[in-house]
């Protein structure tokens, strides 16, 4: 029987480096592919797999699309390029490094390595903002039946579907706000994560109260804080059984239903947005079945 890779449900790693690898033109995927299905075990390594790669293979997979690109009110939701996604996890940056170059060994010369990120943990699961991050966050058996493909068949099921966005946070201009302003951002109180009933309707969590759709929309978040020479910021990963209930989170956030953008485009943004499957592991091994491999 085929398992989810364990490294979607386990909680965040301290450290993580994130590839994202196109498709050189005119290559063939399918050697590369089956090189990484041999050395991927899904839990130190979680992969996934772009609309473009399952095209170039020939396939379609039910329910993975491209990237919804989004405008609101002086912002962008980007979809950017990304055929191939790995998400290392670990707790030493060098072998993190070294597990990186030996990835980019083994789907070279199809894929490119196009993107790294390197995410670390700050604090107890914090945000760079202060804040904690992922508390109203599904566990246990409810973590499995958001985040995991279940009774679609050999080879789809114990699959998972993420969406991830790299933002770019303007601390500068959060630290000039004072912690009431910040709090309202995000609906909680920094000081002891309290929901806040009075915050406005803009705040993060008021938009995103997954329990506020209908039908609800629960996610599983491993999202994690990045930063390098060029800024900082929180690589944003969710996980679900399919992409409808990110999608419908993300069209509250820019103001699609009401006109009301989430008060974190105050001082965040997104500048990429990636759609990928992460295909189930059978026998400690990435099962590639649904992609005819
Ligand atoms: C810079 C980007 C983001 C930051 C800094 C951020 C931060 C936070 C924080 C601090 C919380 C409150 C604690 C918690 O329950 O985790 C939260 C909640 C949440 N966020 Fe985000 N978030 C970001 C982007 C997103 C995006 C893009 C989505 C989905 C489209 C999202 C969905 C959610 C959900 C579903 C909750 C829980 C709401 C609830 O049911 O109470 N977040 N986020």
């Amino acid at each position: 029987m085929s398992t989810v890779q364990l490294g979607i449900l386990a909680p965040a790693p301290p450290l993580a480096r994130y590839l994202v690898f196109s498709l050189a033109p005119s290559s063939d995927p399918r050697d590369a592919l089956k090189r990484l299905r041999a050395t991927t075990d899904g839990e130190s390594t979680v992969v996934g797999i772009g609309q473009s790669l399952v095209l170039a293979l020939g396939r379609s997979l039910e329910g993975l699309r491209g990237f919804p690109n989004h405008s609101g009110a002086g912002f962008e939701v980007p979809a950017t390029p990304g055929a191939l996604w790995c998400w290392l996890r670990g707790k030493d940056r060098g072998e993190l490094v070294h597990r990186a170059r030996l990835m980019a060994q083994t789907l070279s010369p199809a894929f490119r390595l196009d993107r790294v990120i390197d995410a670390f943990q700050y604090g107890t699961s914090l945000d760079l903002t202060g804040y904690q991050d992922g508390t109203e966050n599904p566990t246990g058996e409810q973590a499995y039946a958001v985040a995991v493909v279940q009774k679609r068949g050999e080879g789809f099921d114990g699959s998972s579907f993420v969406a991830v966005q790299q933002w770019v946070h303007d601390l500068t201009r959060f630290d000039s706000m004072s912690v009431t302003e910040q709090d309202h951002t995000i609906g909680r109180r920094k000081s002891d994560n309290e929901e806040l009933d009075d915050a406005p309707a803009s705040a993060h969590v008021k938009r995103t109260a997954q329990e506020s759709f209908d039908p609800e929309a629960f996610v599983l978040r491993r999202s994690m804080p990045w930063a390098d020479g060029t800024g900082e910021g929180l690589v944003f990963v969710a996980f679900g059984a399919s992409f409808l209930p990110f999608e419908h989170l993300l069209k509250r956030m820019v103001g699609a239903e009401d006109g009301i953008p989430d008060a974190l485009f105050n001082f965040t943004r997104p500048i990429s947005g990636n759609y990928f499957w992460c295909p189930p592991v059978h026998a400690g091994q990435l099962d590639l079945r649904a992609l005819g491999l």
